[in-house]
């Protein structure tokens, strides 16, 4: 198939885990008889420092216009300054507002090979396999907001039709998984909460078959880390999945291994790892591509239909993991440790002896 795929490498390591994706998407359409285009567009910081803006118009338009969007991270310290208006975020939730992209998944698995990567107990986090479903374009990140010198708030709103979008992404997920689904929320507290509980509860009916359990998100915070492998499909506001996706990150070993797809209506999503820019070991060949080329594969799989390439990457993924190779995140002392680049290529060399054997 012919499919465009717009490039937003953004800040940091960002540049670097991108392009070892898009070696490995490049190897796909060698392998498969496909024809991916690429067009690079600048987002973050990166951005700012060439544009003044941290999203500028044009890669807005031409994201709109596409079949998917591959993205590394953005932010640094250069654009940090809490006082400045611009800032590199800015691009990121620009995108994913623009692009009413309202379902974040971001799936959690625990490798067998990484068991002793976690600090967490390896008994503990045997057999973890859950999916965040995160709702991207509402709540406290786009509520009404306010910055005096004394006195600062931000608003947590959600409308019903948004809580039931997110519900039924959530639900029809854990249809086609272990069909158990955790709504996270602070209902003891928060009026949004409540309606949210509400609303899943309505959204629940249509699914007899999938079982429900309404969660505090405090209560949650700790059952993840407690129990995760209890957990299938979690469904949660913005804010409280944001929190809860970097602590889900850490039973897989590292954030770099995490990847997530950011879907709307259609079939056009943005991919990105779950992980930040990572300024402090950008450009040294030292960053987890793994998180960027599982976002690959969801793209390959989601956006573009092509489920057996997107299990072929995965497969080929596990393949490395299983052969000893790590990053420098995810190793330990007897591990054989590679760079950013290493990685990719042992990912794609995996993938090309994969389907030689076919
Ligand atoms: C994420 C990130 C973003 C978020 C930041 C960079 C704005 O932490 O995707 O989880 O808070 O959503
Ligand atoms: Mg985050």
């Amino acid at each position: 198939m012919n499919a465009r795929i717009v490039l937003l490498p953004g800040d940091g390591i960002g540049p670097e885990v991108v392009a070892e994706a898009v070696q490995v998407l490049d190897a796909v359409c060698d392998l498969y008889a496909h024809e991916f285009e690429y067009a690079e567009r600048q987002i973050g910081g990166a951005a700012i420092d060439t544009t003044g803006t941290a999203l500028p118009d044009e890669t807005l338009a031409d994201c709109q216009s596409t079949d998917a969007v591959l993205l590394g991270a953005v932010g640094g310290p250069k654009w940090s300054d809490p006082s400045a208006t611009v800032r590199p975020e800015q691009g990121l939730l620009g995108m994913r507002k623009g692009l009413g992209l309202y379902a974040n998944l971001r799936p959690v698995r625990v490798y067998d090979e990484l068991v002793d990567s976690s600090s967490i107990k390896a008994e503990t986090i045997a057999g973890v396999d859950l999916l965040v479903v995160r709702e991207l374009t509402g709540g406290i990140y786009f509520g009404a907001r306010q910055e005096g010198t004394q006195t600062a708030y931000d608003t947590m709103i959600y409308s019903a039709a948004e809580v039931r979008r997110i519900a039924r992404v959530a639900f029809e997920a854990a249809m086609k998984r272990k069909k158990k689904v955790a709504s996270v929320d602070k209902a003891n507290v928060l009026a949004s909460s409540r309606l949210w509980r509400r609303v899943v509860e309505e959204v629940a009916a249509d699914y007899p078959e999938v079982s429900l359990e309404h969660m505090l998100v405090d209560s949650a915070a700790m059952k993840l880390i407690r129990y995760p492998a209890e957990f299938d499909v979690i469904v949660t506001s913005n804010m409280f999945g944001d929190i809860l996706t970097d602590e889900a990150s850490m039973l897989s070993g590292s954030l770099g291994m995490l990847p997530s797809a950011s879907l709307g209506g259609g079939k056009l999503g943005m991919y990105e790892p779950v992980h930040g820019s990572a300024p402090d070991i950008a450009g040294n060949n030292l960053a987890n591509p793994i998180g960027t080329i599982m976002s690959a594969a969801m793209l390959l799989r989601t956006s573009l239909g092509l489920d057996s390439e997107a299990h072929a990457v995965e497969e080929a993924v596990e393949d490395v993991l299983s052969r000893g190779y790590r990053t420098a995140d995810i190793a330990n002392p007897d591990d054989k440790r590679v760079g950013t680049i290493e990685m990719g290529d042992l990912i794609v060399e995996a993938l090309q002896r994969r389907k030689d054997a076919q």
